[in-house]
């Protein structure tokens, strides 16, 4: 999703900006731009990668210590030079950046067009900066009036920061819907404003995650919050734990490579500190404080996105074996538009990586007006999703960079995993016994992923042969149906090859049609309650002809003749095995996008975080 730097201070800001572009690049984009203020207001804008836009400034005059700059995912207008952000106003005196979209920009074009305005975008932000000049000229009012009055009458979500050639010791910036973060530099006078943290690390830890329907206006050497409605508000500073490390590959040739093999540790972060095996103790806050309310909780609804939502999949078994609950698990998309039938003792669980999507914090919103009791799983500190829920937890993953999410996954099937340990405990579900063995078997999950990544070298050879498929299909079933949906979504994501996930008993209701002998299937057969009948479904593919690529439990020679290619992994409890059979379906498909030559860490189309819905 686009991404926004901006900085005012006394450095000179187009380097600043750049690097701070290059590290928002991972969420995604298809043309970049930035606009300078030294005397004259400057406007590059390329379609294309940051290093595209490097191209077209070189040579040119970049110098000005207030700036901004923006990455562009196309929501409104192709990807082109001219839809690239910054837009200008009528008199090209003012300059904006835009996350997010308006909905109500044809109405406003048409009245502004009436009144002479011209367009040479197809953006809805373009329409936005000619409105607050508009308003600036016909009501006389100032840059900072203006903006207030024009958010007033703008439908839509928004995280924008503008610039005036007239002012530019000006920087304004106002967020509703889509994230917006202002950094406190070191120095007097010294601000930077960035749709994430990433950008800002660097150079300061003290930030500002702003509100929705703030505006911060930095004049004069100092930040100004309001709210819409000009009330002053005082903004709390956090101090971000990030650091550069976790932004860089570290030696890795991609970020995903980095993050799959991070996970013996991000795992391991998950739980430390949360699990007690002696008193068989689940140790979260949110659990203690909400005690008395899950105990009486009738059901539990799931909601996320993506990969999040293969996470509350995994999820479902998990509650209904450890707190015998009834559980449901909703795309967000849906959810919110199907008027949902919900009760004050629901609880909804929303699962997500950036804490962003669009789509997951407006089923949240619609949960809560409802009277329900909303928790948060997020990796992202300090974003909208943990702060619209009552309660919840961190996955602590740290960040993750690459779009195809890996070690997000496997963080947040943890952290559901406690939760629902916890509510197992709370409601009598699960012994002390019974708590204390799934404890000790979690703390020996980081060796086992850590002896799953030794597969890597298997995994390339196999890759090697099947790079050219046009199609897969992976199977599983129970606790592993989440997880051949995942691997399948994996693929996808950054190989561009068709593949399905299914649940390895419905196959031959369809998907059996598929096969012959081009076909690749993953079959995900660790030891399980279900074994011998995946066992039969691997016979009917293997009846079809298709290629048997089979996850097994290390030690299992009972596929031997059966499969063409064995993947062992190391055995655990079935209701872990997701955090185990997971990385090699990960591996499989980084390595196979790296052998077609895909842009792993920034696969087309493809945003990290998606703030619109
Ligand atoms: C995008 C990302 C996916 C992610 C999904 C949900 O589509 O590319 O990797 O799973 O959004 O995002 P969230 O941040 O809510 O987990």
């Amino acid at each position: 999703m686009c991404g926004i730097v901006a900085y005012i201070g006394h450095r000179e800001a187009y380097p600043i900006i750049i690097k701070g572009l290059k590290r928002l690049e991972y969420r995604g984009y298809d043309s970049a731009g930035v606009a300078l203020l030294n005397g004259d207001l400057r406007v590059f804008k390329q379609k294309g990668k940051v290093a595209d836009l490097e191209k077209a400034a070189a040579g040119e005059y970049t110098q000005g210590s207030t700036g901004m700059g923006h990455t562009r995912w196309a929501t409104h207008g192709v990807p082109n030079d001219v839809n690239a952000h910054p837009h200008l106003s009528q008199s090209g005196d003012l300059a904006v950046i835009h996350n997010g979209i308006i909905e109500n920009y044809a109405t406003i074009k048409e009245g502004l067009m009436r009144r002479g305005h011209t367009f040479s975008s197809d953006t809805d932000t373009e329409v936005l900066i000619h409105l607050i000049e508009d308003i600036m000229v016909n009501a006389g009012l100032n840059l900072h009036e203006a903006v207030r009055v024009a958010l007033k009458q703008v439908v839509g979500a928004y995280a924008i920061v503008i610039l005036s050639k007239n002012h530019p010791e000006h920087l304004i910036a106002a967020r509703k819907g889509s994230p917006l973060v202002v950094g406190i530099g070191k120095e007097r006078g010294e601000f930077f404003m960035a749709s994430d943290a990433t950008p800002i690390v660097e150079y300061t830890r003290q930030v500002i995650y702003m509100n929705d329907g703030e505006i911060a206006v930095v004049e004069n050497d100092e930040l100004t919050i309001t709210t819409i409605n000009n009330e002053i508000q005082t903004p709390y500073i956090h101090e971000l734990e990030m650091n550069l490390e976790q932004l860089e590959k570290g030696g890795y040739p991609h970020f995903m490579l980095k993050e799959i093999y991070e996970q013996p540790k991000s795992i391991l972060d998950s739980f430390r500190g949360r699990i007690d095996p002696m008193s068989a103790e689940i140790i979260m806050r949110s659990i203690r404080d909400y005690e008395e309310k899950l105990k009486n909780i009738n059901r539990l609804i799931l909601i996320g996105c993506g990969t999040s939502w293969h996470a509350g999949l995994v999820a479902e078994y998990l509650f209904e074996e450890f707190a015998r609950i009834p559980v449901e698990v909703e795309y967000a998309s849906e959810f919110r538009y199907r008027n949902p039938v919900i009760y004050g003792d629901d609880l909804i669980l929303a699962i997500s990586q950036s804490g962003e999507t669009a789509d997951t914090l407006a089923a949240m919103e619609l949960a809560k007006n409802k009277g329900a009791t909303v928790f948060g799983v997020c990796n992202v500190v300090g974003s909208s999703i943990p702060r619209l829920s009552h309660a919840g937890a961190y996955t602590h993953a740290g960040p993750e960079i690459g779009v195809a999410s890996t070690k997000a996954f496997t963080a947040q099937v943890t952290v559901l995993a406690l939760i629902a340990m916890a509510m197992g405990k709370l409601r009598g579900a699960l012994t002390g016994e019974q708590l204390r063995a799934l404890m000790y078997e979690l703390e020996s999950i980081p060796t086992k992923v850590e002896k799953a990544l030794k597969l890597n070298d298997e995994i390339v050879k196999l890759s090697e042969l099947y790079k050219d498929s046009h199609n897969f299909l992976y199977l599983g079933r129970g606790y592993n149906f989440p997880v051949a949906l995942e691997g399948a979504l994996k693929l996808k994501e950054i190989s561009y090859i068709h593949a399905e996930g299914y649940p390895a008993a419905e196959m031959k209701h369809g998907p059996i049609a598929l096969i012959d002998e081009n076909m690749p299937v993953v079959v995900i057969a660790t030891n399980s309650a279900h074994y011998e009948k995946v066992v039969s479904n691997i016979q009917e593919v293997k009846a079809r002809k298709g290629k048997i690529i089979a996850i097994v439990t290390e030690g299992n020679t009972g596929l031997n003749n059966l499969a063409d290619h064995i993947i062992e992994v190391p055995e655990t409890e079935e209701s872990f095995s997701p955090l185990i059979n997971t990385i090699p379906l990960q591996l499989l498909s980084y390595h196979i996008a790296v052998m077609r030559g895909c842009n792993v860490d920034q696969p087309r189309n493809l945003a990290k975080s998606v703030t619109v819905e």
